[in-house]
């Protein structure tokens, strides 16, 4: 059986020792790079790097490591900024994120924005980076480059995170808010997955039930996050709970109540299992992940 707990674990190692290598600096560390440390190297569960490895080894072609280990790094600066950001009192204003304060209460609110900054222009520096390039052929590698500039921007996340703000204290149909979290979170998963995809020169066919799959698994972690700001354990969590309904944020379980909302996340769960029915054995820790996503307490 798949053991996804070990799978994970040497994973995170990897992604965690290439992020700390982009950060190497002699001492004494500069202020920015302290903050921009204080938010990356804080122990995320590093899904979206995952996701992209995860996702070249169902395709199961050969890959250079240094690229691919160069798009899943860029993957987590990107939402590493994007969760900077969120934090902000202009924003979210919250002052706990991956078990320690967030980076604007560790530091403050310029040094906090300009992390964020410095982590969205490192992502693209990595990934135009020498050592990364070398080896892929240069028409994907601009894909897989495009994939992450398109998701994170206003097309995708930073799209999302304005929906979100704009419609605080207000009530949203059901397809609005569907749009809202396919973009705020959505985009970045599925980037996360289209970028391994490309990277290991998936076919077409492959390419498309992969996507489907991220489309179904980015809008479920997502439902389960706003599940889990409701009965989460913050503790497990590191970061707090009960905070969607007091800023009137838009969730599936405020229009939906929790039972339903649990529901929908089992069935998009479902869903992304479904679209890799065509992958043998190589997809076993996408699958693991699709049902991570809705089980977590974290
Ligand atoms: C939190 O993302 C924000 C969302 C998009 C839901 P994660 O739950 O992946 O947070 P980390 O990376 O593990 O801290
Ligand atoms: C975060 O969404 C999404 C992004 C940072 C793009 P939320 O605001 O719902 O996530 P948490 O609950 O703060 O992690
Ligand atoms: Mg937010
Ligand atoms: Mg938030």
């Amino acid at each position: 059986m798949f053991d996804l707990k070990l799978y994970l674990a040497e994973q995170r190692e990897v992604i965690d020792r290439a992020l700390a290598a982009w950060l190497a600096h002699p001492e004494p560390e500069p202020r920015i790079v302290a903050a921009m440390r204080h938010s990356l190297m804080a122990g995320g569960k590093r899904l979206r790097p995952v996701l992209c490895l995860a996702t070249a080894r169902a395709v199961g072609q050969p890959v250079p490591p240094a690229a691919l280990t160069a798009a899943a790094c860029a993957i987590e600066m990107v939402h590493t900024y994007s969760l900077i950001h969120d934090d902000l009192p202009a924003m979210d204003d919250d002052v706990t994120r991956r078990g320690r304060p967030t980076c604007h209460v560790a530091f403050d609110e310029a040094t906090a924005i300009l992390a964020g900054d410095a982590l969205l222009t490192l992502a693209f520096e990595v990934l135009s980076a020498p050592e990364a390039v070398a080896g892929t052929n240069a028409k994907r590698w601009c894909q897989v480059v495009h994939e992450l500039a398109r998701a994170a921007g206003y097309r995708g996340m930073v799209e999302g995170q304005m929906r979100d703000i704009i419609a605080e204290h207000t009530v949203l149909t059901r397809e609005a808010l569907e749009a809202l979290h396919r973009l705020k979170t959505g985009a970045l998963i599925r980037a996360a997955v289209r970028m391994g995809a490309l990277l290991a020169g998936a076919s077409e066919t492959d390419l498309a039930a992969l996507d489907a799959y991220a489309r179904h698994l980015g809008l479920a972690f997502q439902v389960a996050d706003d599940i889990l700001n409701v009965k989460g354990d913050p503790v497990l969590m590191g970061k707090a709970a009960g905070t969607d309904v007091t800023r009137g944020k838009n969730t599936y379980p405020s229009l939906l109540g929790l039972a339903a909302s649990e529901a929908l996340a089992v069935r998009l769960k479902d869903q992304a299992l479904q679209a890799l029915a065509s992958f043998g054995t190589t997809a076993e820790p996408l699958r693991a992940i699709a049902i991570y996503a809705v089980n977590r307490n974290r």
